[in-house]
């Protein structure tokens, strides 16, 4: 990374939170004459290189994509594949998080995942609590209308029980509710590999996020790539529906 990726924009307008649909880790592998897996283990890797490079531009919140409540209709073996690559990254990923001083958090619905990954889960987000240089969260059985209906249904758990009024439901009870609660939304979303679609992601979070779509398949993402993305980002005018 060059020595000025840090200066060459101004602090203020850094993003806080950039969300990534890592996409491309199959087309990927076919460009190079990799297996499947192979793709998906460089896109992995890939995500270290890209914390880092979160770090070193001040961003303070990084949140990606890793599997959807979709991804369960690929084969089994891609879809054991995936969840071993992620438990394995889970457990070995945390000795670095300590060491940079990343926080490590997980979003999705726990109760299909493997028993062993969500205590790896638990642990990682229990050990990593107090770190403060990046927030790193991974969307894992992750889809955004299962995290509403998840959300709803709590809701209407509390309304019955007596606990909220009706009336008391507004935009921020509903936030307090959703999987991402304690984060940011997101002001920068990424998507690579040129699909232009959400694929389920965020869709409440990213009500007023930048947008920015690229060719690049995700293990061939670099920090420099990072960087036009967020120089890209700076330029921006943002309005939240008012007038300048
Ligand atoms: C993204 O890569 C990773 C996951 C969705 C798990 P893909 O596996 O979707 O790669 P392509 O889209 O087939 O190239
Ligand atoms: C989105 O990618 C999900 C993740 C990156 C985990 P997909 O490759 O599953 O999305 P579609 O099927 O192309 O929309
Ligand atoms: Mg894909």
């Amino acid at each position: 990374m060059d020595e000025n990726m840090v200066t060459a924009i101004p602090a203020e307008r850094i993003p806080r939170h950039v969300a990534i649909i890592l996409d491309g880790n199959g087309r990927y592998a076919k460009s190079k004459g990799l297996t499947r897996p192979q793709g998906h283990k460089a896109g992995a890797d890939n995500v270290e290189t890209i914390s880092d490079a979160c770090i070193e531009l001040g961003i303070p919140y990084l949140t990606v994509y890793a599997f959807s409540t979709e991804n369960w209709k690929r084969s089994e073996e891609e879809v054991s594949y995936l969840m071993g690559l992620m438990r394995w990254y889970l457990k070995n990923y945390m000795a670095t998080a300590l060491r940079k001083g990343i926080r490590m958090r997980v979003i999705g619905d726990r109760s299909k995942l493997d028993p062993e990954m969500v205590r790896e889960i638990e642990k990682d987000e229990r050990e990593t609590a107090h770190l403060t240089n990046l927030n790193l969260t991974f969307a894992i059985n992750y889809g955004s209308r299962d995290e509403i209906t998840r959300a709803v249904r709590a809701i209407a758990e509390e309304v019955k029980e007596g606990k909220t009024l009706p009336s008391e439901i507004d935009e921020k009870l509903i936030n307090a509710h959703l999987d991402t609660s304690v984060l940011p939304d997101p002001d920068l979303l990424i998507r690579t590999s040129g699909e232009e679609r959400l694929s389920n992601f965020l869709l409440w979070q990213l009500a007023y996020s930048e947008f920015y779509f690229t060719e690049k398949y995700w293990p061939e993402f670099t920090p420099e790539d990072l960087k036009e993305a967020v120089l890209n980002y700076a330029s921006r005018e943002r309005r939240f529906g008012g007038r300048k």
